[in-house]
């Protein structure tokens, strides 16, 4: 019987950015196959509505407060993680987030260190305490979310399709090929989630702010003209990917980077 590789019973699962969009899916998606989700966020009323939508289901979760780009407030929520659980079987890097849109030209410098003080520095302080806990309790699979953008150049650009948030996804990439590297003996695996569009989150908020229903509608229709499957997705569809990461299923995979996209990444319409 093999119905049983998916399952995370009695593991604990770390989902930063779970407050919201794709975050709140994958807390929903592990929850729903057995691990007790932890949801981390820098919106605690986020990660509590999360943290309720699991408890309806019977699942088992906790919300955390946290900036992930404050060194401080990772390492006390990791602190509070170890004394209250003891041990992290998976940690899903998810928080993000995206700038107004820009020409590289014209982006602040405040627009680029803000998204990588996120995008990068987050994925590296979670890691960081999340490898010394799994080193302690003999492995751990940790899922990167990174995006089609970190993978090649799009234009037009549009929210995410810039070049900080492609340089920090870019960034997220190489990051967990190397730490796949370093850890696979360890029994850590490290993988990364390229999503293409996936609609109903806040991303792009920014952006959309400044831009009138008209325009972001003709931005819409160019990308959808973009993806082969003529549609984008919806947050709840990258739950299957994120529980094959997370849980046993994948065991002999380690460093891969996988697009979820709807072919637009592996086709050229
Ligand atoms: N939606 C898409 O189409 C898409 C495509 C590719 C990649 N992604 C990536 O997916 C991830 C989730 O995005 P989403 O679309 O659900 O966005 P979202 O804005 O709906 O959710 C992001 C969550 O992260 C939290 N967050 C942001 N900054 C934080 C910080 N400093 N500390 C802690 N939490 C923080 C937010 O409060 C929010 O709850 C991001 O990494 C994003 O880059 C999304």
């Amino acid at each position: 019987m093999h119905a049983d590789i998916f399952r995370m019973d009695g593991k604990i699962a770390v989902i930063t950015g779970a407050g919201n969009g794709i975050g709140r899916s994958f807390a929903l998606g592990l929850s729903d196959f057995g691990a007790t989700v932890i949801c981390a966020d820098r919106n605690l009323d986020g990660a509590e509505e999360t943290v309720g939508l699991v408890r309806q289901k019977r699942g088992k979760a906790d919300s955390f407060l946290v900036d992930v780009a404050d060194a401080a407030s990772v390492q006390a929520m990791w602190e509070k993680i170890a004394a209250d659980f003891g041990r992290v079987d998976a940690l899903v890097n998810n928080a993000g987030i995206s700038t107004a849109s820009n020409r590289t030209h014209e982006m602040s410098v405040e627009d680029w260190d803000r998204l990588m003080a996120v995008n990068m520095r987050g994925v590296f302080l979670n890691t960081k305490y999340a490898l010394a806990l799994m080193l302690q309790s003999g492995g751990g699979s940790i899922v990167n979310i990174a995006s089609i953008a970190g993978l090649r150049g799009y234009y037009p650009s549009g929210p995410g399709l810039v070049s900080n948030y492609a340089a920090s996804k870019a960034g997220v990439i190489g990051f967990t090929r190397q730490v796949a590297a370093e850890y696979a003996r360890d029994k850590i695996r490290v993988n990364a989630i390229a999503p293409g569009w996936h609609g109903g989150t806040a991303l792009g908020a920014e952006r959309r702010a400044r831009i009138s229903a008209e325009e972001a509608a003709k931005f819409e229709q160019g990308l959808i003209q973009r993806i082969p499957m003529g549609h984008r997705g919806v947050p709840d569809d990258l739950i299957g990917l994120c529980v094959y990461l997370a849980s046993g299923a994948s065991h002999y995979v380690t460093g891969q980077v996988i697009a979820h996209d709807g072919g637009w990444d592996g086709m050229v319409v």
